[in-house]
């Protein structure tokens, strides 16, 4: 343990940065009539009868002046995807609100839309605290959102996902005699992957198309038209080797045009692929449903990440 006067103030920020809590705009109108934002993850409750928040201001922040003669301010729990958002306040010297659109609260502090929750805030009591001001308001008003909240942690922004209590049993994974565990990623991967295809499988195989029919059709119906090579590129990563004569018996059933450019789907070919992608966004709402927007966040996040880091060189798909 570290005792006070050893401090050292780096090591302390990053002790302090494994409590992860969520990103805040506070924002409130300067005497002048001019708004003011800033980016703050020191927001906590404090009580609920009366219902009361706080946070802290670095007493070197601009917005300390206009914060401390406010008799009003808005607080703003981010949502995942609002981190540009939250740069945004958390750099000085820029026009911060400059082309953002805002909703009319009820005192004349700025309210942001698109966030988790937002509580509009009277100033109830202001105390030093070091180099900071804590500021204590009483919520008048509130409001929020399904969405998920964006996560600030060890200094980086994150996505909350809650824990799968019922996935992980120690038994399993300690018993050494077997091949593997249900923690394996390979086997999580593997498993998630074919459990959601077989909800749209049917309307696959009902059409006809096989993994490589399936693979072609979706890509062109994002990016077309391509030519055998750059087809064949962008599914290299199924294992599946799509050459020519593939995609001429896909052009000898009507699914896909052949033209000087490359192939690109047919009128055919476009309507297979629209009725199995509505199947499979189908699935993806019941389970996403089911999952909350919360856990989606994190998985989609989780997942892009993964694709990411094991990324073998893809053609780029969505410009
Ligand atoms: C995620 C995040 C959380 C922050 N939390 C706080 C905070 O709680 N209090 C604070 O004074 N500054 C905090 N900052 C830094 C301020 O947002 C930053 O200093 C900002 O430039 C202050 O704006 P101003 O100088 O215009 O007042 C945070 C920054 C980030 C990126």
């Amino acid at each position: 343990m570290n005792a006070s006067p050893a401090i050292d103030p780096r090591d302390f920020r990053q002790a302090l940065g494994m409590f992860a809590t969520g990103v805040t705009i506070v924002t409130t109108c300067a005497e002048d009539g001019s708004p003011v934002g800033v980016t703050a993850n020191s927001f906590n409750s404090v009580s609920l009868q009366p219902p009361m928040v706080l946070w802290s201001l670095a007493k070197t922040a601009r917005s300390l002046t206009a914060f401390s003669a406010a008799t009003h301010w808005n607080v703003h729990v981010l949502a995942n995807g609002q981190e540009a958002l939250s740069n945004r306040f958390a750099r000085p010297g820029e026009d911060k609100f400059a082309g953002l659109p805002l909703d009319q609260g009820s005192t004349a502090a700025p309210l942001i839309p698109g966030c988790a929750a937002r509580f509009e805030c009277r100033t109830a009591f202001q105390y030093e605290g070091g180099d900071h001001i804590i500021f204590v308001g009483e919520v008048m008003r509130y409001d929020r959102s399904e969405r998920a909240p964006l996560v600030y942690v060890t200094g980086g922004y994150a996505v909350a996902s809650k824990v799968a209590a019922d996935v992980s049993t120690a038994q399993t994974a300690d018993r050494a005699s077997a091949p593997y565990s249900e923690n394996l990623l390979g086997y999580l991967l593997g498993r998630a992957h074919h459990q959601f295809l077989a909800g749209f499988r049917p309307t696959r195989d009902a059409r006809g198309l096989s993994d490589p029919d399936f693979f072609v059709l979706s890509l062109l119906a994002v990016r077309a038209p391509l030519s055998a090579t750059e087809i064949a590129e962008h599914i290299a990563y199924t294992g599946i080797d799509i050459g020519p004569v593939a995609l001429q018996a896909l052009v000898a059933r009507d699914l896909l045009r052949a033209t000087p450019e490359g192939y690109a789907l047919s009128a055919a070919g476009q309507d297979a692929i629209l009725h199995v992608m509505a199947a499979a966004k189908g699935v993806e709402a019941d389970i996403m449903a089911r999952l909350g927007e919360l856990d989606a966040a994190a998985l989609r996040n989780g997942l892009k990440r993964l694709i990411a880091l094991s990324d073998p060189g893809l053609p780029t798909l969505w410009t």
